[in-house]
């Protein structure tokens, strides 16, 4: 492939997250400013009816599977999806006084203990097929809701995940809402957080299951996978201050007393994005279809028509339009999840898809097949203040 200087860097671009500038590939998705987020070549927005497994093949094929090709597909994940009962049993024994997204790394990394095949495609094909198994566990461990069982080969990616769950209540609407939600948190191309972070991981050749429960504590922080429990917190805030009858304009100056006693506004603006997040659209209509009387997706939607107008009006905001946390955990509540400290850790059963595919192309695929070498970007030596420590 010919060279070609792909941009300039600053020292102004130093401390800025890496903003914009290019240090890798990523071959399962992509996030366009203006179009959001493709799987491939194919708009999430065209995929938001396919079954989990058809858009896990996508991801991890590269392509959209034959029927025949699918049917042998879901039938490997079906012969993967248990967990051992080593692991489950380990699982019950972590503290409950841990955040889930505390125990959710740890479980992997107990599954790596217990289950390491030592191959990347191996592994990362045992983990998506376990991972519903494994999330449930630690979501009936940490609720108390007693005993796991083992999966129904006779249900689906995300129907056996929701008949895993120990829930006091199953309604109608929650496989649904929780297939969605799955579909659209795989992946975000290759730069995310937790994605970038267990490429790194593995860069040093660490395994898969070590790799991705450090992207899990990378994705527990609230600029990136709580960011959905922070943003459920602020509509529900918004309800509490304003009812569940508010107006569009007492949002509107509700959002306006939040921005100049300068406090966060959640769910809002992303690094990539320039437009509203095509997530947040897609889940936006199936909370509006099913959900519209439910008293956090009308406060939810009230906020999706008056924040960015409020934001707007200051030139500095480059995106003032909703991202995916915006509803995602509105959404969940509605359908029967309203279980906030497990929403992150939904994103995570999601997220570890992806990662493990983009760690399987970097360590056995990338450049002829050698993979990446280990990560290791420069710094500049520069004094500090020592009257700041
Ligand atoms: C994600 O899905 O990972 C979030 O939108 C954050 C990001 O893309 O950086």
């Amino acid at each position: 492939m010919k060279d070609e200087v792909l941009c300039e860097v600053t020292t102004s671009q130093l401390e800025t997250g890496l903003r914009g500038i290019p240090v890798g590939y990523c071959v399962t998705s992509k996030v366009d400013p203006q179009k959001g987020l493709f799987y491939m070549k194919t708009a999430v927005s065209e995929l938001t009816d396919w079954e989990p497994e058809r858009v896990i093949a996508l991801l991890y094929f590269g392509r959209d599977l034959d029927e025949k090709e699918l049917q042998t597909f879901k039938e490997e994940l079906r012969s993967r999806a248990t967990c051992s009962p080593k692991l489950l049993y380990q699982i019950t024994q972590l503290p409950r006084e841990g955040h889930p997204m505390e125990l959710f790394p740890t479980a992997l990394l107990i599954a790596g203990m217990v289950g390491l095949q030592g191959d990347y495609r191996e592994d990362c094909l045992e983990v998506i097929a376990k991972i519903p198994h494994l999330t449930a566990a630690v979501i009936n461990h940490h609720a108390g809701w007693g005993k796991t069982a083992d999966p129904d080969p006779s249900l689906g990616y995300m129907e056996n995940f929701v008949h895993l769950l120990n829930l006091p209540e199953k309604k109608e609407g929650l496989v649904e809402a929780m297939r969605l939600f799955n579909i659209l948190h795989y992946d975000h191309g290759g730069g995310n957080l937790s994605a970038f972070v267990g490429k790194t991981i593995a860069s040093g050749l660490e395994d898969l299951y070590g790799s991705l429960a450090g992207a899990m504590c990378a994705l527990a922080g609230p600029r990136h996978g709580a960011a959905n429990q922070e943003s459920l917190r602020f509509v529900k805030e918004a309800m509490e201050a304003l009812g569940t009858k508010a107006t569009l304009e007492e949002v509107a100056n509700y959002i306006e007393g939040k921005l100049e006693r300068k406090e966060l506004i959640f769910g809002f603006g992303h690094a990539v994005l320039r437009v509203e997040d095509p997530r947040a659209t897609v889940q936006y209509a199936l909370a509006e279809e099913t959900y519209a009387e439910d008293p956090l997706v009308r406060m939810a939607l009230l906020l999706r028509t008056a924040v960015p107008e409020v934001l707007k009006r200051n030139p500095k905001i480059q995106n003032p339009y909703p991202n995916v946390d915006a509803i995602s955990a509105s959404l969940l509540s509605a359908a029967g999840f309203p279980y906030s400290e497990y929403h992150t850790l939904l994103f995570g059963m999601a997220r570890v898809v992806g990662i493990a595919i983009q760690i399987v192309y970097e360590r056995c695929e990338a450049r002829e097949g050698r993979g990446t070498p280990i990560v290791r970007p420069k710094y500049l030596f520069k004094e500090r203040n020592c009257e700041s420590v």
